[in-house]
């Protein structure tokens, strides 16, 4: 079955993903001009939106990947995110560009202490960049450096963002029609 079909409405277009990413780009491309510069995208959510990225920045760029445990109830508590997948190579005197799909309550980018610890590993500057921003969920702090676009307080899918691990490869992002939380 076409996952599009279980879409409700779309948020934003392909149309609008593709023109603010050319956005991003140039201001990212003029920002780190002279710099080396590193994107580090947060698997699995942030692997669409980095690889379009990385196509609209005009300067040298090199990408890596990083994916942290999901947290639940008990994550949140005990305070225990973990990397588990670091990067490759060594980010020393590099500029860092960590790269994510959204940021929500902003628990995954604080309690896995992921920004702290690529500094801590002499980066030359360690910045965010997000595709998504839900203010209105936030909990945690977390100084996003670029933002495609805000999104109010919904669950979205698409472009990267799963459900259960369905809908990633969606061109756009949507919400789902209520019945597919239903499990009927
Ligand atoms: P946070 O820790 O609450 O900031 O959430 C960050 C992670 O939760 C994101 O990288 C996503 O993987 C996931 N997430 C949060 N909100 C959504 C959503 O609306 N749709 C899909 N995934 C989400
Ligand atoms: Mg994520």
């Amino acid at each position: 079955m076409d996952p599009r079909e279980d879409i409700a409405q779309i948020l934003v277009t392909k149309e609008q993903i593709a023109e603010r990413i050319t956005e991003l780009g140039a201001q990212i491309s003029h920002d780190y001009e002279g710099k080396d510069l590193i994107l580090v995208g947060v698997l699995k959510g942030a692997s669409i939106f980095l690889a379009d990225l990385v196509r609209s920045i005009t300067i040298p760029v090199s990408f890596d990947f990083v994916a942290i445990s999901s947290y639940g109830a008990d994550s949140r508590s005990s305070g225990v995110v973990r990397i588990i997948k670091d990067l490759d190579d060594s980010v020393v005197s590099k500029h860092v560009l960590v790269v994510e799909d959204i940021v929500d309550t902003g628990w995954t980018l604080r309690l896995s202490y992921l920004l702290e610890n690529l500094r801590s590993r002499k980066a030359a500057s360690v910045r965010v960049c997000t595709l998504l921003d839900k203010p209105s969920r936030r909990e945690m702090g977390v100084a996003i450096d670029y933002n495609g676009f805000v999104v109010e307080d919904r669950y979205v899918v698409g472009y990267g963002l799963d459900y259960n691990g369905a809908y990633r490869s969606l061109p756009f992002i949507g919400v789902l029609k209520p019945e597919v939380y239903g499990g009927g």
